[in-house]
């Protein structure tokens, strides 16, 4: 699926698949953006629906401090109320050119009104004003009005604070799932489940 490397700073193939670390949170650092770095990558978040369905969209990974990751929504969502009854969910995150996939498992917790703060400093001025307008109510309307509308509150505010629907979760990671493909073997896992006793880990076909 590839050739061994380096793509994008990163180091992957053959010797790659043999280095197996104890700990998948450093790992895991090494596959993530670092905080600070401004890179949000995407991610598919999946929660368990009201109806007991799978619920999945994309969403933005804002950031791994190094022990959970971090994203962000609005507290009026689908998802929040998902995750309020149940706080669990997974994030999947594919990066198919350097032929990799991490998938993520945990319990899901706000995070503090400090660190969604950052968060929304961090983001975009699209997605802060995103974060305001992104309503039900604006969606429903023409296309035109809707324009209007984001012209006229981008020009009218330009110092944003969060809104009061700004919600900021982490994931504590329970289960832990780096996908490695190669393009001169089978591709394979090492997958990592947090015990009492700290995380164990075992290799899988991938
Ligand atoms: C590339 C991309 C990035 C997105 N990032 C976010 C995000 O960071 N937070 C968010 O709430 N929605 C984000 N969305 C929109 C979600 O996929 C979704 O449509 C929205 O949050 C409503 O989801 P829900 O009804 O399941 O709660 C993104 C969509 C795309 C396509």
């Amino acid at each position: 699926m590839t050739d061994g490397g380096v793509v994008g700073g990163l180091a992957h193939g053959a010797d790659a698949d043999d280095d197996v670390p104890v700990d998948p949170l450093a790992l895991a650092a090494r596959w993530l953006p670092a905080p600070g770095s401004g890179v949000t990558p995407t991610m598919t978040l999946s929660t368990i629906g009201l109806d007991g369905y799978p619920a999945a969209r994309t969403v933005l990974m804002s950031l791994f401090d190094g022990r959970r990751v971090h994203f962000h929504t609005d507290s009026r969502s689908r998802k929040a109320a998902e995750i309020a009854a149940v706080p669990r969910a997974t994030v999947t995150l594919v990066w198919p050119e350097l032929a990799r996939q991490l998938v993520v498992t945990g319990d899901v917790e706000r995070v503090t009104d400090r660190e969604a703060r950052d968060a929304y400093t961090a983001r975009s001025r699209y997605l802060q004003v995103l974060a305001w307008l992104n309503d039900d109510d604006l969606a429903a309307v023409e296309a035109d009005h809707r324009r209007t509308r984001w012209a006229a509150f981008d020009a009218d505010c330009p110092d944003l604070d969060p809104p009061t629907t700004w919600a900021g979760y982490a994931i504590t990671p329970v289960r832990m799932v780096f996908w490695r493909g190669a393009a001169d073997a089978p591709s394979n896992r090492l997958r990592y489940d947090r015990t009492d006793a700290g995380w164990t880990v075992a290799r899988a076909a991938g």
